[in-house]
């Protein structure tokens, strides 16, 4: 614990040094007149006296089939189930729902990433008949069935929410991983969650090429057999339909090409399965502290009622809003602010395909200017790389933000402010989401039509989300202490995921048992959730996220296991150690950083490193790619022999070392230091 300590200390805590307390900003008033939610008494209704009755009216934003009979059953502690006895179905509360008002209009705008494409609109009425179609071939030619898992490995087009929404009609718990991820990191999801069934598209377009991703798959699948999973059926969707684009062709008896079959389901219905409100709607995959990737498990009740209510809210979506989330659907924020939430409002959603940048920096605003987009919704690693490359670029684009959004990763001030005064042009109010894949929506964040802006601060905690900051010893920091420590919420929410798939003993251990002093209680009062997070809060409530305290590392707003990666080095047989640290990254915010050394009588080579390298892309994907693989003579490390990633982590920062002496091999710090210097 020490150590972890240390590394908070000597890396994130940085951050707070630089950051002043920022002047408030108030809403445009043009924004707070149209706002969703304007009434402060919300919070007074949202007090803890009140919890768990106040979010039935997030329920209440929901069609259901059967009311619940009980809001919150606490008698699995810490395992929630929120809106017990309750039946609804996901897919009927984001499309059938609307269509007698809004058939007609249109749920996703697909923009693909040629400009000579054109742009697709796909109707409330269209998706209808999309993911009842696809429903009837997931059921009668995939044979799925409520309860099964089903891993989706697909970029961003239309088909993807159809797919998703298709196995939610169904009752089949979907898993998607994000599209960039290797064949080996969507094999170990398609076994953790043992998938027989794995869905994907021919190829897409990312950055002016057309990928072959069909290949990524087969590879998948043969990982998947060796470890145990076999995938019985690869279903492919055409990028192009009526033209398959992959140089690997279909594997007869396993794969199924999509839009072939579907001519066998013209016009065919499937009625929306009638779920209990606790049963899992989807699997999410993040990294944590330990190797292996957890699968975030989801509720279908609790989950679609935060979502919905976030995205009225927070998001503060209307039915005539264009609105625009930079996100991947692969990751939560494309799940909860791309599709549940904003299609359960009916609203109308933008995916576009590809790269914010390409063909050149202005491609985001005439995006933006085509469709008349109001809602713009990113993270901060886009809007720095956004801002390197095209400063004067919004200026020449004829679009209006009246609202907009940064999510992921501290901001900071200065990138805050260009943001709101460039892309938003001093109009748009601004929501700073803090949360996590864990908690299926935000934690904290002004109500725009509420609280003034604070640039770089994510403000108070939502209304129902009673944040608490704890010391190391579970003593609580004050708002306004001036000290950063491990930021909980109080109580629970029902968009908190519901266990870790497969391992009930991971959720209590990861995000209860710090701070839980009675494990057999049934009381929420005695499982504060532990969010991972070292911040400061401010006197005024609002707060500052510093960054992890544990071994994950943020890069682009995503979050990568540190030992995830070392795994993945440990892979090459050359290899005795490895550690990774974060590196500051001016538009990654943080970058992995590999230190290894070799096995005995093992040379060090430019092309042993860039094996390793390899190996790591390989695993993981290039969201992982290091900046420097250093080969270095022995690690340092204490005298019980830990590595000390806090010395190393110092090292690639050019910071301070600190007093090396109680090493256990302390001359070899200055080897390093030489090494990465040079
Ligand atoms: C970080 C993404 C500062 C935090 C939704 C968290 C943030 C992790 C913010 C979750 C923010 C997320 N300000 N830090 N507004 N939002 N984080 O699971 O460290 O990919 O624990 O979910 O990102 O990342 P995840």
């Amino acid at each position: 614990m020490s150590e972890q300590k240390n590394v908070v200390e000597t890396s994130e805590a940085e951050i707070a040094v630089h950051w002043q307390e920022e002047e408030y900003i108030t809403p445009p008033p043009a924004f707070v007149g149209q706002a969703n939610l304007t009434d402060p008494a919300i919070y007074d209704r949202f007090s803890l006296d009140n919890f768990p009755d106040y979010y039935t009216e997030f329920a209440q934003l929901l069609t259901w089939y059967k009311y619940w009979d009980e809001v919150l059953d606490t008698s699995d502690a810490p395992c929630w189930k929120w809106f017990k006895g309750g039946k609804l179905n996901a897919s009927f509360n984001c499309i059938d729902r609307h269509l007698a008002q809004h058939k007609n209009k249109t749920a996703i705008h697909f923009v693909p990433e040629p400009e000579e494409e054109r742009v697709q609109h796909v109707t409330y009425q269209e998706l209808y008949v999309r993911v009842n179609e696809f429903a009837a071939l997931l059921r009668d030619t995939a044979g799925l069935k409520r309860g099964d898992r089903v891993t989706i490995h697909m970029p961003m087009s239309a088909e993807l929410p159809i797919t998703m929404l298709a196995c939610a009609r169904l009752g089949v718990i979907h898993s998607v991983v994000f599209g960039g991820f290797s064949a080996n990191a969507c094999a170990d999801r398609i076994i953790d969650s043992n998938s027989r069934v794995l869905i994907t598209m021919d190829a897409y377009y990312r950055g002016g090429n057309l990928l072959n991703h069909k290949a990524v798959e087969d590879e998948a699948c043969t990982i998947a057999e060796e470890g145990g999973q076999k995938v019985d059926m690869l279903l492919v969707w055409q990028r192009y339909p009526g033209k398959y684009s992959s140089d690997s062709p279909p594997v007869p008896g396993r794969d199924v090409v999509v839009n072939e079959e579907l001519k066998n389901y013209f016009g065919v219905r499937v009625e929306p399965e009638k779920m209990l409100a606790e049963e899992p709607l989807f699997l999410m995959y993040t990294s944590g502290t330990t190797g292996k990737p957890k699968g975030c498990q989801h509720g279908t009740g609790g989950y679609l009622s935060y979502v919905t209510a976030m995205s009225k809210y927070i998001q503060d979506i209307h039915l005539e809003d264009v609105y625009w989330c930079m996100a991947d659907i692969g990751w939560i924020t494309g799940h909860s602010f791309i599709v549940y939430g904003p299609l359960a409002l009916a609203a109308s959603t933008v995916i576009y395909e590809g790269v914010p940048t390409y063909p050149d920096a202005g491609r985001s605003w005439r995006i933006a200017q085509q469709l008349d987009v109001n809602i713009f919704h990113t993270a901060p690693t886009a809007i720095r790389a956004l801002r390197k490359i095209g400063p004067d670029e919004p200026a020449k684009y004829n679009y209006t933000f009246k609202h907009m959004t940064t999510v992921g990763e501290p901001i900071e001030p200065e990138v805050w402010r260009w943001y709101r005064e460039v892309v938003g042009r001093g109009e748009a109010v601004i929501v700073d989401t803090y949360w996590q894949t864990e908690t299926g929506g935000f934690l904290c964040s002004t109500v725009p039509g509420i609280n003034p802006m604070k640039a770089g601060s994510a403000g108070p905690g939502v209304p129902g989300i009673h944040p608490i900051i704890f010391d190391e010893n579970g003593k609580v920091i004050e708002p306004g202490a001036g000290k950063a420590g491990n930021i909980c919420i109080q109580n629970p929410w029902p968009g908190c995921f519901q266990t870790v798939w497969g391992d009930r003993d991971r959720f209590v251990k990861s995000y209860f048992s710090m701070y839980n002093k009675n494990p057999d209680s049934k009381d929420w009062r005695d499982w504060p959730y532990m969010t991972g997070d070292a911040a400061v809060q401010s006197a005024d409530g609002y707060v500052r996220i510093l960054g992890r305290i544990d071994d994950v590392i943020n890069v682009s707003g995503h979050r990568l296991g540190t030992k995830e990666i070392e795994s993945a080095a440990l892979t090459v047989p050359e290899v005795a150690e490895a550690a990774v640290v974060p590196v500051a990254h001016e538009i990654k915010g943080k970058e992995p950083e590999l230190y290894v050394s070799l096995k005995p009588g093992i040379q060090p080579s430019p092309e042993l490193q860039q094996k390793i390298a390899d190996a790591i892309v390989f695993e993981i994907g290039k969201i992982a790619k290091c900046k420097n693989v250093w080969l270095v003579p022995d690690m340092p490390k204490t005298r019980s022999g830990k590595i000390m990633r806090r010395v190393l982590g110092a090292i690639s920062n050019k910071g301070d070392v600190g007093n090396v002496m109680t090493l256990a091999n302390p001359e070899v710090v200055e080897e390093i230091q030489k090494m990465v210097a040079e």
